[in-house]
């Protein structure tokens, strides 16, 4: 298999700044090294023009931060994922903020119809300018590729939805918003919040959540944002929520999917190098990237 790396520098879904660091700090943590060391044939096609920041402000009407360059930013994107997964290569995105999901998906859903989508998140990402209590679009890409939000968001690529609600998995959720649960049940979207994680135990959530997949899809994109993972272990992040999937969780997940071999796209989202600790969030992202991709120790 072929991989192509594309970095997205892109830090206006949220408030933070550093996320467009995140690309750097995971080349730096020795990604392509670690990809060529399982024979992959790895390409990197460097960073996505990423646009410059406006000023930060709400568009008084949409409650949306920075809408036109967070716009422009996923629209180059979407033509470059596009372009790599047609080619039957492997688009690894790494942002970046969430936000940048808007992107990739909308690129990838134009050669995958019935795409599949793990979304591995404290979030849901479910919310709309209407719902939103920040107006930070990294907290919406999940909606508006669901077709649902400002139109200047679900036309990227084209128009309409990219993914449909029952070819979603959410796991490791912990923080939704009170419209965000509304669309969920009202969408039918299968959630494993971190009460079923517990209970059930990650290797039972993710045999589930490959069997629900594989009866249905014939692709499915793994989007996996680091505040999935407990902000003890990955702290390099801007949008912390205690009680997180562990690291040793995150590699038993990563290696059921490589086993399963579902996973044809994949972005690794909200490293933020400046709120780090020695890059140790950057560095989990690739050691997650290298279970993904297969690796074993024995
Ligand atoms: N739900 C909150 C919001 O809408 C937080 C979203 C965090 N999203 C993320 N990709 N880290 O602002
Ligand atoms: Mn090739
Ligand atoms: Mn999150
Ligand atoms: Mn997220």
């Amino acid at each position: 298999k072929h991989i192509s790396i594309i970095g997205v520098p892109m830090d206006l879904g949220q408030n933070r700044r550093g996320v467009d660091m995140g690309p750097s700090a995971i080349r730096y943590a020795g990604v392509i090294d670690r990809l060529e060391r399982l024979k992959y044939k790895v390409e990197d096609l460097g960073d996505i023009p990423s646009p410059t920041p406006g000023r930060n402000q709400k568009d008084d009407e949409s409650n949306l931060r920075n809408l036109n360059e967070v716009a422009e930013g996923n629209i180059n994107l979407a033509k470059t994922v596009s372009d790599s997964f047609s080619k039957g290569h492997f688009p690894l995105v790494l942002g970046g903020d969430h936000s940048i999901a808007i992107g990739t998906l909308a690129g990838v859903s134009k050669h995958a119809d019935q795409l599949g989508v793990i979304w591995y998140d404290a979030h849901g990402d479910l919310n709309t300018g209407e719902t939103s209590p920040s107006g930070n679009i990294h907290g919406m890409p999940l909606a508006v590729s669901l077709g649902i939000g400002h139109e200047k968001l679900t036309q990227i690529g084209e128009s309409g939805p990219k993914i449909r609600p029952e070819n979603i998995v959410i796991v490791g959720a912990r923080s939704l918003d009170e419209g965000e649960k509304e669309l969920i049940k009202e969408k039918g979207i299968k959630v494993y919040t971190m009460h079923e994680v517990d209970r059930l135990g990650m290797s039972q959530v993710m045999s589930e959540t490959i069997d629900y997949l594989k009866e249905r899809v014939q692709h499915v994109h793994l989007s996996l944002d680091l505040d999935g993972l407990d902000p003890e272990e990955a702290p390099g992040v801007g949008t912390p929520v205690v009680g997180g999937l562990s690291y040793r969780e995150s590699h038993l997940a990563m290696e059921m999917l490589a086993e399963a071999d579902i996973i044809t796209s994949a972005e690794f989202v909200e490293v933020n190098p400046i709120l780090d600790e020695k890059n140790k969030t950057a560095s989990i992202a690739v050691d997650l990237m290298g279970s993904l991709f297969g690796e074993k120790l024995l």
